[in-house]
């Protein structure tokens, strides 16, 4: 029973929100008159001495006593006596785990939130260094047409920005404290719930008693944040291993991001992207574990709710030594801006710049223009060489009206800075877009 019951070698991670929580309760209990002024000082000044037992390192923490709010309270029992058993008055272990955990996952959120901002930092600066380096843009990881490096890193910056604003809308929807709901009913005694929500931080009371002891919304959410931030880091993290291999040559990352071969002399293997893109399995895996476990659960507290803090505080971690990997390989990555503009040259990218030409400059319908161009292209691949290498006979005898204005576009160059559209990869748009993204997000 012992081991299948026991949370306290987990959540002993509360400990700090567990002690926090019982000082504000026992200060609310002194105030509304349930407890005299001398067991409140009692209590708050024993709850320090364990709070710096722990912090000491010579804190026992007992499986027999089950959790962390157990083992708090048998503690300040054995420092201060009889008051330690007043502190339970007007409260649960159900409003208090619940309120440790949120508070708990609230620092989380701000933690995750301050890790985001500095993967964007790092994308920032490198965006900024490289808004003119060209690169090829990719759909269907085929080349499509020619964009910049630092566009291209813009994108995460924004994924990253909508993480953040989920992590905010996370903060914003868990501020309400569920202390003082007791075992699920409430309390018969006078307490002052208002008073304990503030004197924790948070906005208000939680306005149903059986959903406070219930509810467990705010650490989906936060895994949900986790979930999708996690998606994106994957995202960059196989980019950075495409980028890094030796077909792709496009990016550099030092040796100290690169792992070497025990048989294979050549190899520097990207192994922290790698497993920022394979760590993603387990914080996926985190929030359906939760979601499966609340799913069938009746009102109000069950048992199974104690199966929600292992996920959450995995994913924490992990999160956390992701989000620095990925910030530090993408502040020391140095891009091959030969090799991006090399391959950018390659695969007609320009064909799209050269039907607008023909839509804009000779008014031909913009499927016409398609079906030129495509002709076009067929006659260079066919000679070997890239779409500014035809010679304006070879062009004209596929659209007579074609004349020499026809190669301003045809470079990419020319083609990546005609994109000026408001959210366009031409250097001059990203600038702007790093300044933008710099007072949206820093
Ligand atoms: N260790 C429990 C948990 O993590 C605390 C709440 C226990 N409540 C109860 N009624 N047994 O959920």
């Amino acid at each position: 029973m012992q081991r299948i019951n026991a949370s306290i070698g987990f959540d002993r991670k509360l400990a700090a929100e567990d002690i926090a929580g019982s000082k504000a309760h026992a200060t609310m209990l002194a105030a509304v008159g349930i407890l005299t002024r001398e067991d409140a000082d009692a209590i708050l000044g024993g709850l320090d001495r364990v709070a710096d037992e722990i912090a000491q390192g010579t804190f026992v923490f007992k499986t027999e006593l089950e959790d962390i709010h157990m083992n708090v309270e048998a503690r300040l029992a054995e420092l201060i006596g009889e008051p330690a058993g007043r502190l339970h008055t007007a409260r649960s272990r159900n409003d208090q785990v619940a309120t440790d955990f949120k508070l708990w996952v609230r620092g989380a959120f701000v933690r995750l939130d301050g890790d985001l901002k500095a993967l964007q930092v790092a994308l920032l600066d490198q965006a900024e260094a490289h808004a003119d380096a060209v690169m090829p843009g990719f759909t269907h990881l085929q080349l499509a047409q020619p964009v910049t490096f630092g566009h291209h890193l813009l994108a995460y910056v924004e994924m990253f920005g909508r993480d953040r604003d989920r992590v905010l809308a996370g903060l914003a929807r868990s501020d309400e404290c569920p202390l003082g709901a007791a075992a699920l009913a409430g309390s018969p005694f006078p307490i002052d719930r208002q008073a304990t929500a503030k004197a924790l931080g948070f906005a208000r009371p939680t306005a149903n008693s059986m959903d406070s002891v219930s509810d467990r919304d705010f650490a989906l959410d936060y895994l949900a944040s986790c979930a999708i931030a996690a998606v994106h880091v994957s995202r960059l993290a196989e980019e950075l291993v495409l980028w890094t291999s030796d077909q792709f040559r496009f990016v550099k990352l030092p040796d100290a991001w690169t792992t070497g071969s025990s048989i294979m002399p050549q190899k520097r293997n990207p192994d922290a992207a790698e497993l920022a893109r394979g760590k993603t399995g387990r914080v996926l895996g985190a929030l359906q574990a939760l979601l499966v476990t609340l799913k069938g659960l009746p009102l109000t507290y069950s048992k199974d709710m104690q199966e929600d803090k292992e996920p959450v505080f995995e994913t924490e971690e992990t999160m956390a030594l992701v989000l620095a990997a990925m910030t530090g390989m993408i502040r020391d990555l140095t891009p091959d801006r030969d090799a991006l503009r090399t391959a950018a040259g390659k695969g007609y990218a320009t064909a799209t710049d050269l039907a607008d030409w023909l839509v804009r400059e000779l008014n031909l319908p913009f499927r016409k223009a398609h079906h030129v161009t495509g002709t076009l292209v067929k006659l260079a691949e066919s000679k070997g060489v890239p779409l500014d290498q035809l010679t304006l006979g070879e062009l004209k005898s596929v659209e007579s009206g074609i004349n020499q204005g026809v190669y301003s576009v045809l470079s990419i160059d020319a083609s990546v800075g005609s994109r000026a559209s408001y959210g366009g990869t031409s250097p001059e748009r990203v600038r702007q877009a790093v300044i933008a993204a710099r007072s949206r997000f820093l």
